[in-house]
């Protein structure tokens, strides 16, 4: 834990052998990495009926590239600069010298030693370079099977879920102030639970939504250990007459994280927002490469959107229309930036992707999805439980916001005195299993 004197505290890595860090870096990447060899030899018709005899060929070299990978992470040889020409490289090279800078003694940066969240970043980024090395590859999504499973495998919840939206909007006039907050906190908690469906944390084995999401709230409630959901409220409530004109006009932005399920839960409480009359403006910022097996792409994001309008059910393909409208008229609107993809902490966006800082300055409220944007938040480091997340966010703070957060590895601020160690002793492995969440906020004036 954070060591009196070191601030800030080391980054979580998996030189801490035994560490959740350490066990995803020997055993969980290598998996992963074998999956994606094994969907490339999957596809080899594919290739050839696409592309002939260069689609082979770019398949049989993109494997070697992707097998001498797994052999470098598992041997733990230094990193290599990346050699792509793409438009992060130069980000990504720049940043292994900063790493580099780091080491003790001089040793290499390398796969068992640097900081567990770059290494991660890299593994994902380096899969990427196997494919634009390797044209005709360089547009071939490998977890879009995945994705598309998870969303298929998921339609029960789905419906469920598209139907109560749209009791929601049909009864919306009558509802008090009172009712209109009880349904925004249970779509975010749809929304927070939503999380538990990542592919990463289990290697890429099914991980969908069965069940009807609404029925499951309540019994979830006591495994949300920080809940906030108050301040994000009142937070909307205070944006609303914020418009010179007096008018409601307030931006939410949400950083997306998984497609499949938790993607639909995200959409469906941007629905409210802006049926409510809570939002006016919804910007939902994707990965612009297929990122940690389960992120949301455009690709995902236009693809979901134009299922759930071809849905043969009422309510969500109704929900998909309605969806399919706020985007062509802008209410709704998809964003990348390369920045969501490189391996830094949030507190280096005003220096390294300022552009992406000042576009969230305009935002009212930012909902950060999921468990590596809450690494990315809090910088991945041995933070003590008790530290406040104002100030483990590191001077990040473009405006009012959120982390919806399912807890899928070791790091863990804003508790309150105890209740990490009564967490610990019930249940050791809290803050992985994805069994308890977070909704924790912070707003730029209670900076200290
Ligand atoms: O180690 C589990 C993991 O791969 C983490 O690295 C990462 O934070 C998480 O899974 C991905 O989860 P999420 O999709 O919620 O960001
Ligand atoms: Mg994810």
């Amino acid at each position: 834990m954070e060591v009196e004197g070191i601030f800030p505290p080391l980054s979580l890595s998996a030189k801490f052998e035994g560490s959740f860090a350490y066990l995803t870096v020997r055993d969980r990447l290598p998996t992963i990495l074998t999956k994606v060899v094994d969907t490339l030899h999957r596809n080899k018709e594919n290739f050839f009926k696409d592309y002939g005899e260069d689609g082979i060929k770019a398949e049989k070299r993109a494997i070697s590239f992707l097998s001498k990978l797994r052999n470098e992470l598992q041997t733990d040889k230094p990193v290599l600069l990346l050699t792509d020409n793409a438009e992060d490289t130069e980000a990504w090279n720049e940043y292994m010298g900063r790493q580099q800078d780091l080491m003790e003694d001089g040793q290499p940066v390398s796969w068992f030693k640097s900081p567990w969240l770059y290494m991660e970043c890299y593994m994902y980024r380096r899969i990427q370079e196997a494919l634009y090395m390797n044209p005709p590859m360089d547009k071939f999504d490998v977890y879009k099977e995945g994705k598309t499973q998870s969303f298929f495998e998921s339609q029960q919840a789905i419906k469920s879920l598209c139907t109560y939206l749209q009791e929601l909007i049909t009864n919306m006039e009558n509802m008090t102030e009172m009712k209109l907050r009880e349904n925004f906190l249970k779509l975010l908690q749809v929304s927070l639970w939503g999380n538990k469906c990542d592919l990463s944390i289990s290697a890429g084995q099914d991980n969908s939504q069965r069940s009807n999401p609404i029925d499951s709230l309540s019994d979830l409630q006591r495994f949300i250990i920080v809940d906030d959901s108050n301040m994000v409220w009142s937070t909307l409530v205070a944006a609303q007459g914020s418009g010179s004109s007096g008018k409601k006009h307030a931006r939410v932005d949400i950083i997306l994280d998984n497609a499949g399920f938790e993607l639909v839960t995200d959409l469906v409480l941007a629905d409210f927002l802006i049926s409510a009359g809570l939002a006016k403006q919804i910007r939902f910022h994707g990965k612009s490469i297929p990122w940690f097996v389960s992120d949301v792409t455009k690709q995902d994001f236009e693809w979901t959107i134009m299922q759930t309008v071809a849905a043969n059910h009422k309510w969500m393909s109704a929900s998909g229309v309605q969806w399919k409208h706020f985007m062509k008229e802008g209410t709704w609107s998809y964003h990348d930036h390369p920045f969501w993809t490189l391996p830094h902490e949030f507190c280096d966006m005003p220096l390294d992707a300022a552009d992406l800082y000042r576009s969230l300055q305009g935002s009212d409220l930012i909902l950060f999805k999921g468990d590596l944007n809450y690494r990315k938040l809090t910088g991945d480091r041995k933070w003590e439980h008790t530290v406040l997340f104002d100030r483990a966010l590191r001077g990040f703070h473009p405006a009012p916001l959120c982390s919806l957060r399912t807890l899928k590895a070791d790091v863990q601020v804003g508790l309150q005195p105890g209740q990490a160690e009564k967490l610990s002793s019930q249940d050791p492995d809290w803050m992985t299993s994805g069994k308890y969440a977070v909704v924790q906020f912070s707003s730029p004036h209670r900076e200290q």
